[in-house]
C-alpha cells in the first residue's frame, strides 16, 4: 500500500502515542516490520514557540523511512506553520491529530475539539496541506459523542481538502478509551472514501487484525495498548498479514532479551540521567502479564540508573514464570494522550 509515493513494506502501523512512540520505541517496531510508525503528537504552538521538548519530539535521526510526524492544534496558521517546520525536519508524512481527548488538548481547540467543529478541522487540513509538498493524513475518531458521530461527514470533506491517508479510531471522544471500538462504522468510512484508510481500536492479537482487515477492507491496521510492553505483536501481526505465517509468542528469556534490547536503546538515545525513568514503564510493561513477576515490577519503580535496569533483568532471567498467562494492557494501561 501508498501514501502518496511513499510504499510502505506492510499493512501495519503504529499508533501514535504519547509518552510512548519515541525514537526507540519506533525503531523496534519498525525493525519488526512495521510499514510505518508516528512520533508522539506534537503540540503546533509548542513548536512554532521553538519548545525545546517539541523539536527533540520531531527527532527523526533514527527512523526507518517513510517516517509521520503528528501535529496538534486548532490554528490553522499555526498549524501550517508547524508543518513546514516538520517538513523541514525531515517529516514524510505529516498527520493531524484530530483525535485526542484530553482536556489541556481540547481547551486549545485541538485534538477531538475539531470533530465539535467541521469548519475549523477543514480549514485545519486544508491549511496544512497547502503548505507542505510531503504527503498529509488525519487521524479521527467517530465524533465527539454519541449525539454528534459526524465520521463520515468529517472523511469525505477531509478527503476533498486533499489528504492522502485516513486513520479511524473506532470511539468518540466521549468514550475515550471504553468500551469496544466500532469497527463497522471504521469499515463506512472505508467504503465512503477512496484515501487509504487504517483502523485503530483493541487489536490485541495478529488474529484480531486478520478478522478486522477482512471485515472492514481497511488498507491498514494500526496498533495501540496491543503493543505496550508486547511489541512483538508487530512481528505476528506483520506476518499474519502478509504471508499467513503464525509467529508463537516470545518465551520469558525471549521477552526479557527484547525489554534489554529496548532498554539498551533507550538508555543510548536520552542518556544515563534520563533514560533508566522513562524505562520504568516500559519494563513494568514488558513483565505484565507473567505470574510470579510482580516482585520485579515493584523493583522496576525505583530503577534509576543503568545497573539498576541491569540488575532487574538480571534478576528476572533466574526467575521462571512460564508464559504470559493475560495481557493487560488494556485493562491498566494508561489511558490518555498527553501533549509535550
Ligand atoms: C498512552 C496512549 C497515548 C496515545 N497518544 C496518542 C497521540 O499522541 N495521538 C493520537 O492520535 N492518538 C493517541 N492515542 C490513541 C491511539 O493512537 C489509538 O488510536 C487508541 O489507543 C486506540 O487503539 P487501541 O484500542 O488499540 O489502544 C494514544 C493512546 C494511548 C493508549
Amino acid at each position: 500500500m501508498k501514501i502518496g509515493s511513499h510504499e510502505l513494506i506492510s499493512p501495519v502501523y503504529v499508533a501514535p502515542m504519547a509518552g510512548v512512540t519515541d525514537a526507540p520505541f519506533r525503531k523496534i517496531a519498525r525493525e519488526f516490520g512495521a510499514g510505518l510508525a508516528c512520533t508522539e503528537m506534537i503540540s503546533s504552538e509548542a513548536l512554532v514557540r521553538r519548545h525545546r521538548e517539541s523539536f527533540r519530539l520531531m527527532d527523526l535521526d533514527w527512523d526507518y523511512r517513510p517516517v509521520s510526524v503528528q501535529l496538534m492544534g486548532g490554528d490553522p496558521g499555526v498549524m501550517a506553520e508547524a508543518a513546514r517546520m516538520a517538513e523541514a525536519a525531515g517529516a514524510d508524512i505529516v498527520d493531524i491529530n484530530m483525535g485526542c481527548p484530553v482536556p489541556k488538548v481540547v481547551k486549545t481547540s485541538g485534538g477531538s475539539s475539531l470533530l465539535r467543529d467541521p469548519e475549523l478541522a477543514w480549514r485545519v487540513s486544508e491549511a496544512v496541506v497547502q503548505a507542505v509538498s510531503v504527503p498529509v493524513t488525519v487521524k479521527i475518531r467517530l465524533g465527539w459523542d454519541a449525539a454528534t458521530r459526524n465520521y463520515l461527514a468529517m472523511a469525505t470533506r477531509l478527503e476533498a481538502t486533499g489528504i492522502q491517508g485516513l486513520a479511524v479510531h473506532g470511539r468518540t471522544r466521549a468514550q475515550r478509551y471504553d468500551p469496544s471500538a466500532d469497527w463497522a462504522a471504521i469499515a463506512q468510512v472505508r467504503a465512503a472514501v477512496g484515501i487509504p484508510v487504517a483502523g485503530s481500536g483493541d487489536l490485541r492479537t495478529a488474529d484480531d487484525s486478520i478478522r478486522r482487515m477482512r471485515e472492514s477492507g481497511v488498507a491498514a491496521v494500526m496498533l495501540g495498548r496491543g503493543i505496550l510492553g508486547n511489541l512483538w505483536l508487530v512481528r505476528q501481526t506483520v506476518a499474519r498479514l502478509t504471508a499467513g505465517e503464525v509467529i508463537p509468542d516470545l518465551s520469558w528469556m525471549e521477552q526479557i532479551a527484547l525489554i534489554r534490547r529496548h532498554g539498551d536503546l533507550v538508555l543510548d538515545y536520552y542518556g544515563a540521567e534520563r533514560g533508566p525513568r522513562l524505562l520504568r514503564k516500559f519494563i513494568a510493561w514488558g513483565l505484565r502479564g507473567f505470574r510470579g513477576a510482580a516482585r520485579l515490577r515493584t523493583m522496576v519503580q525505583s530503577v534509576a540508573s543503568p545497573d539498576d535496569v541491569a540488575e532487574v533483568l538480571d534478576r528476572a532471567l533466574a526467575i521462571d514464570p512460564g508464559m504470559r498467562v493475560s495481557d493487560d494492557a488494556f485493562d491498566d494501561g494508561p489511558a490518555s494522550c498527553e501533549a509535550a
